[in-house]
């Protein structure tokens, strides 16, 4: 048997070349979630359906201010062995080997041509927050040093090598009762402290430092509008792309979207309220959010058919801000996102 045939070669060229670079002002763009559960494939199978050209890669899901040692943690699910980082004599959460997952990264931006983002928060652990500007700035700048290009390293732990990924993504869902509250008893707004700052510092100055290629911030809002953790923060933070949870609420769901073209109800899908939101990035690109199987949903109705979101689609694919669609996998855990 030879090892190399002229069909497998042809296929192997077709696929690389049907991947093409993703393309932020195209509105048929398809982001997606992987890196928690515990029965994930690793993250270079997502990478090789042609159909997705974002990964967001979850999650750092311990925020320094908490973190032991003074640093973030990571939780990646099976894709990380579970030793962890020790800093200042603490072992920190910061997941420390995860053998595939910068490899995957490369061979995901170089051979599948996918945009690979570094997803903060998620709704497992909601008990995260960023107590003020200043900490917030340094959270970016230790993200940046551990996970951005190697180039810009300033000591910070390289879990994924060499590997750096093409932005943040903030999906922040946190939810604290009683509130924080500060060294001098005053209540933090936990739900947007810091954030402004952290992204700015992302925008403003750390992505510059490597000219090479365009950094991106996302964020994963819930659809209720007005949002607790993004409406202030958006029209002061430099966002690129928002990937709505159309499914978590049903008055705003693109379940209620739906039922709204069909005469069934007065509720309906919120994307035309988030595209008039005050945001500070006059460009920046709405995604519908959905889960991708029935299963993958809370509540399965929130589930559309392919038809039904080509309906839905119709609706919004010529408005300047729609970008594409951001689907939730079946393997990620219901709560995470
Ligand atoms: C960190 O955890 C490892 C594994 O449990 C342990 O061997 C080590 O002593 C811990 N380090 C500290 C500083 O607690």
């Amino acid at each position: 048997m030879p090892s190399f045939s002229l069909s497998a070669f042809v296929a192997t060229a077709l696929a690389v070349s049907t991947s093409a670079a993703f393309e932020p002002t195209s509105k048929t763009n398809v982001v997606t979630y992987w890196g928690q559960g515990a029965n994930q494939q690793r993250l270079v199978e997502t990478c090789k359906n042609s159909a997705i050209d974002v990964v967001n890669i979850g999650f750092v899901d311990v925020f320094p201010d908490q973190g032991p040692g003074g640093w973030p943690g990571t939780n990646f699910g099976n894709a990380c062995w579970g030793d962890v980082y020790e800093h200042d004599g603490v072992n920190t959460t910061l997941q420390k080997t995860c053998p595939y997952i910068g490899e995957d990264i490369t061979a995901c931006q170089e051979t599948y041509g996918k945009t690979i983002l570094l997803s903060i928060g998620g709704g497992s652990s909601n008990a995260y927050y960023i107590e003020d500007d200043t900490s917030g700035e340094s959270f970016a700048d230790f993200l940046w040093g551990a996970f951005g290009p190697s180039s810009v390293n300033g000591g910070q732990p390289r879990p994924f090598g060499d590997a750096g990924v093409d932005g943040f993504d903030f999906d922040i869902e946190n939810e604290i009762i009683p509130a924080p509250t500060d060294s001098n008893g005053d209540t933090i707004a936990y739900a947007t402290s810091g954030y402004a700052a952290m992204i700015n510092r992302f925008h403003d100055t750390l992505f510059s430092q490597d000219p090479s290629k365009t950094y991106y911030i996302s964020g994963a809002p819930q659809c209720t509008l007005p949002d607790s953790h993004y409406t202030t923060v958006m029209a002061s933070a430099w966002f690129d792309f928002m990937w709505i949870q159309f499914y978590n609420s049903p008055q705003c769901s693109a379940r209620a979207g739906i039922n709204h073209i069909d005469g069934l109800g007065s509720d309906d899908i919120s994307f035309s309220a988030w595209e008039s939101s005050t945001s500070l990035n006059q460009d920046i690109k709405y995604y519908i959010g959905l889960p991708a199987a029935e299963a993958a949903a809370n509540d399965p109705s929130y589930y559309l058919t392919p038809a039904e979101v080509q309906q839905l689609a119709k609706r919004f694919i010529n408005d300047n801000a729609f970008g594409g669609m951001m689907l939730k996998s079946l393997r990620l855990p219901h709560r995470v996102l």
